[in-house]
């Protein structure tokens, strides 16, 4: 059991839902994971636990306070805007190696993930993506993605995106987007022909514990 990168074809597709369902399902596995969330814009210090820090910490049975939300959560900004616009705003940037670093130290061989921020071409600075932070990570992947109609483009994308700076794909995990004209397995079966062997995993809206274990299972 490693360390994995939680990405996705863009924002609000579940990455931290994704990563508190996993959490949750080791941790009534008596494993014990970690979870950071290096990079949070639109973070409201006055309601921290809602925030995806909070949120993993709560899953990850921790307290959701500012000591621990600094902990796994670093580089926090006001605008919910894309990690470059957010930092200008306040005038900072992010130091691309100094994220490395901070990724690097958390990876102990313990179960962790690390949830990216937003899409996999967000920029975190002016040269460097998220696609670049898990390339030079040297860690794989999940590829969160959903079944909203223009999703199958989006995940090939994103897909072709990832593999240009030669990051690693553990599993695409299709997490099911509420009342979408297209079907859960229309989607996985539809994308998996198009994806050369990378393990495509459906997450059911409401019963996602199959979805939930085996993608834990694969993350192993
Ligand atoms: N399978 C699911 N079942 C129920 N609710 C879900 C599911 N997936 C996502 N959600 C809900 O959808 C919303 C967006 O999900 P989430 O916050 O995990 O997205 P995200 O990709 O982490 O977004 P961000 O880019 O802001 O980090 C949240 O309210 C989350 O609880
Ligand atoms: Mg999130």
């Amino acid at each position: 059991m490693g360390a994995n990168f939680i990405t996705g074809t863009g924002t609000d597709i579940g990455k931290t839902w994704l990563a508190c369902a996993l959490l949750r399902h080791w941790r009534q596995q008596g494993m014990r994971p970690a979870a950071i969330k290096p990079v949070l814009s639109g973070f409201d210090p006055a309601a921290g636990g809602a925030s995806d820090a909070g949120r993993l910490l709560v899953a990850l049975g921790r307290p959701a306070n500012l000591a621990e939300i600094d902990a796994i959560a670093p580089w926090r900004f006001a605008a919910p805007l894309s990690p470059d616009l957010a930092a200008a705003r306040e005038g900072r940037r992010i130091v691309f190696d100094d994220l490395l670093a901070f990724t690097r130290q958390a990876v102990t061989g313990a179960p962790l993930l690390i949830e990216g921020v937003g899409g996999v071409m967000v920029p975190l600075d002016e040269q460097h993506t998220v696609r670049d932070w898990i390339a030079a990570s040297g860690l794989p992947c999940v590829l969160v993605a959903g079944t909203y109609l223009g999703s199958l483009s989006h995940t090939l994308t994103a897909l072709e995106a990832l593999a240009r700076v030669g990051a690693g794909v553990t599993a695409i995990a299709i997490n099911e987007t509420p009342d979408s004209p297209v079907a859960l397995a229309a989607t996985v079966e539809s994308l998996s022909r198009h994806v050369a062997g990378v393990p495509v995993v459906a997450i059911a809206r409401g019963h996602p514990d199959a979805g939930i274990a085996r993608l834990a299972e694969l993350l192993c």
